[in-house]
């Protein structure tokens, strides 16, 4: 059974429609990408799951209740945590102040120290920048404290919103690595992504969204293959020597 549904998710703000109608469903220990490019509506599904913004019509249920109307720190408690686009931290606080603020819903307070210790040894940088205020992060070190921020939650569903946005290559790559070992460790990801190529080599299955809507959805390896995919949304023109490789 998913763990996660969404069907006929619409979104407004004020008279702009943000997404039209949007169904996914995301199955316990599986990696969903979210695929599409600005403005298609990646961000305003996964702040409509979080509880950042309420949806006009359509519903969102996890583990088969229903939780679309609910505030967001209620629906955190819930399980789901969103590492949102643009990291959203504090630039005053130092980085463990900023990771407690992710802890803010944990229902046994108990597992915090745990959860500090995990996040440290997933990303020793910032156990060796703790008392720093996060404005004087790196961008990837700010992205590695959205991404502990949100762990700090002990999610099941770990939504991140454009992770590799704005890092350098490298770091990109050190970046799905730690997703990928979080997979493994058993955490279930949905993830948006405007990096199709990246996204479609750690996901199970993924949705392709334009101006709102589903556009496309299947299996990452068969949208790899499909060649709408690959014109329209891989850029493959602008990438033609590996176009040529891959045949
Ligand atoms: N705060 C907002 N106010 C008005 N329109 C918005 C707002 N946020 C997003 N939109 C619009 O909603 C649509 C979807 O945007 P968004 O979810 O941010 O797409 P993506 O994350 O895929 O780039 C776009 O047309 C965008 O202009
Ligand atoms: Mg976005």
């Amino acid at each position: 059974m998913a763990e996660l549904k969404v069907e006929h998710l619409e979104v407004r703000y004020g008279d702009l429609v943000g997404v039209a109608d949007i169904s996914l469903q995301v199955e316990a220990g599986q990696v969903v990408a979210l695929l599409g490019s600005n403005g298609a509506g990646k961000t305003t599904t996964l702040s409509a799951i979080a509880g950042l913004i309420a949806p006009s019509r359509g519903r969102i249920a996890w583990r088969g209740e229903t939780i679309s109307g609910q505030p967001a720190y209620a629906i955190v408690s819930k399980g789901l945590a969103l590492s949102p686009e643009g990291w959203r931290l504090f630039v005053g606080q130092t980085v463990e102040q900023n990771l407690r603020l992710g802890a803010t819903a944990l229902a046994d307070r108990s597992r915090q120290n745990a959860l500090f210790d995990r996040v440290y040894a997933l990303f020793p940088r910032l156990a060796e920048r703790r008392r720093q205020p996060a404005g004087t992060l790196s961008g990837g070190e700010r992205q590695m404290l959205a991404l502990g921020r949100a762990l700090m939650s002990e999610p099941r569903l770990l939504m991140l919103d454009e992770p590799s946005l704005g890092l350098a290559p490298a770091l990109v790559e050190t970046l799905y690595d730690t997703l990928a070992q979080l997979h493994r460790q058993g955490l279930t990801l949905l993830l948006a992504e405007q990096s199709i190529p990246l996204a479609l080599a750690i996901a199970n299955y993924a949705y392709v969204l334009q101006t709102g809507r589903i556009a496309l959805e299947g299996p990452a390896a068969e949208l790899e293959r499909n060649e709408q995919v690959r014109e329209i949304y891989l850029g493959v023109r602008a990438n033609a020597g590996n176009q040529a490789q891959a045949r």
